[in-house]
């Protein structure tokens, strides 16, 4: 079953909640391309394409932090760097130590740790940006 961006994921920005739904989409796409390790390139791929746009939206995310002072920016934006590791570390450990066999033992293993890795972020960390954007309008931008 694919994961669904839902509404009470909203943190009241409607940029932050787009990107989010885009990154909920994005790892769909490595959860399909996990289910067939054969096609190696189309893995590695999707699993860049979830990393980029994480870095674009991590980026977008602090600035919005910035424009409303957010109070917890610091550890927030370490927060963000952490994840970048781990989805990193998770993309050299596909691409160079897990054979296709393992990939394919390890895929509930590693569909959970994704989910955790983006779920957990925005239900948790992202959520608590809620009260402070309450404060503006939804269409605030960067
Ligand atoms: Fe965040
Ligand atoms: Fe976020």
């Amino acid at each position: 079953m694919t994961l669904i961006w839902r509404d009470s994921m909203s943190v009241h920005n409607e940029q932050i909640d787009r990107d989010h739904r885009y990154m909920v989409c994005y790892l769909n796409t490595v959860e399909l391309a996990l289910q067939n390790p054969d096609e190696m390139g189309v893995l590695l791929t999707a699993i860049s394409q979830l990393y980029n746009y994480a870095y674009e939206h991590f980026m977008r995310e602090e600035l919005i932090m910035k424009k409303i002072s957010y109070p917890a920016f610091n550890d927030h934006r370490k927060e963000h760097k952490d994840l970048l590791e781990q989805l990193l570390k998770l993309k050299v450990d596909l691409e160079s130590h897990y054979t296709k066999e393992e990939i394919l033992e390890k895929y509930d293993e590693i569909v959970k740790f994704l989910r955790h890795w983006l779920v957990d972020h925005v239900l948790l960390t992202d959520m608590k940006l809620k009260p402070f954007l309450s404060q503006y309008p939804k269409d605030l931008s960067i």
